[in-house]
């Protein structure tokens, strides 16, 4: 077990609870999705899991152990690059501020530009690339440390349809390469099947988990997958549940 929540709350103070008796594990190496209305904690849950922030009540203990110190990256929706900087140096950033010299970090960075298709762009500044590319620098910065624990919150969200196809499936690629756990958020149902090995619908006020669908490994996760009977019923289920609550919330 990589990651335990158990019956973990986060209020805000003078608000109602973001989170509320939320209790989940992560294994390692596994790939775990989270959908859910806007605001019902998602980026929340994300953070207490980094350990960026506390609950208010609860437990998250990681590796057995209280807290969650130690190799996790985070990626957001935008790329937050250095503009000034190269690819080659955006990437460097984390093993910089660990002390790590230029050219030691060199062999890394290098094989994680072939990894995820920077190799050609290496010296290029992050105004000089795509969107696409920005977030592909994003993700490579924050695997360049080896992370057990990758934490993604809506990291497609601002590409176009056909570049978040393509970057979904090179996660996957990146994912079993790299042998690390992910959790990512994303508003797209579909796309929380597609990539998910289990995914977590969460609803609002207060911010808790509503159900949990485990995806059992298909032979491909592409657009046959994405047509079979299993991904249509498990996208209606996900859509019922969650349109459900968020009537019962506004009554
Ligand atoms: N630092 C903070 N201070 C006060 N309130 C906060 C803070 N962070 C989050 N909240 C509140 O907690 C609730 C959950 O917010 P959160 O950002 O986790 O939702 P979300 O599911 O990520 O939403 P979205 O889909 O819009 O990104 C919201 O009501 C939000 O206003
Ligand atoms: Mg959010």
């Amino acid at each position: 077990m990589l990651l335990q929540f158990e019956q973990v709350s986060r209020t805000f103070p003078g608000q109602r609870a973001a989170l509320e008796h939320v209790s989940f594990s992560l294994h390692a190496n596994e790939f775990l999705t989270i959908v859910g209305p806007s605001g019902c904690g998602k980026s929340t849950l994300l953070k207490l899991a980094s350990g960026l922030d506390q609950p208010t009540s609860g437990r998250i203990t990681r590796d057995g152990a209280l807290g969650v110190s130690g190799s996790v990256a985070f990626v957001f929706q935008d790329a937050t690059l250095m503009p000034w900087a190269s690819v080659f140096d955006n990437i460097w950033l984390p093993l910089r501020l660990a002390g790590v010299s230029r050219a030691q970090s060199a062999a890394r960075i290098h094989s994680l530009l072939d990894v995820v298709g920077l190799a050609d762009v290496a010296t290029l500044r992050p105004a000089q690339l795509s969107g696409g590319m920005r977030m592909r620098v994003s993700i490579a910065r924050a695997m360049v440390t080896r992370p057990r624990l990758l934490l993604m919150d809506e990291p497609f969200g601002s590409l176009d349809d056909f570049t978040r196809k393509r970057l979904g499936q090179d996660l996957l690629r990146w994912w079993r390469q790299e042998k690390m756990s992910v959790m990512l958020v994303t508003h797209q149902l579909s796309e929380a099947v597609l990539l998910g090995q289990r995914v977590i619908a969460m609803g609002a006020r207060p911010g808790r988990i509503i159900d949990v669908i485990e995806v059992p490994e298909p032979a491909t996760r592409d657009q046959e997958f994405m047509s079979s009977p299993f991904f249509l019923q498990t996208v209606n289920r996900l859509s019922d549940v969650i349109e459900a609550e968020s009537r019962q919330g506004s009554v």
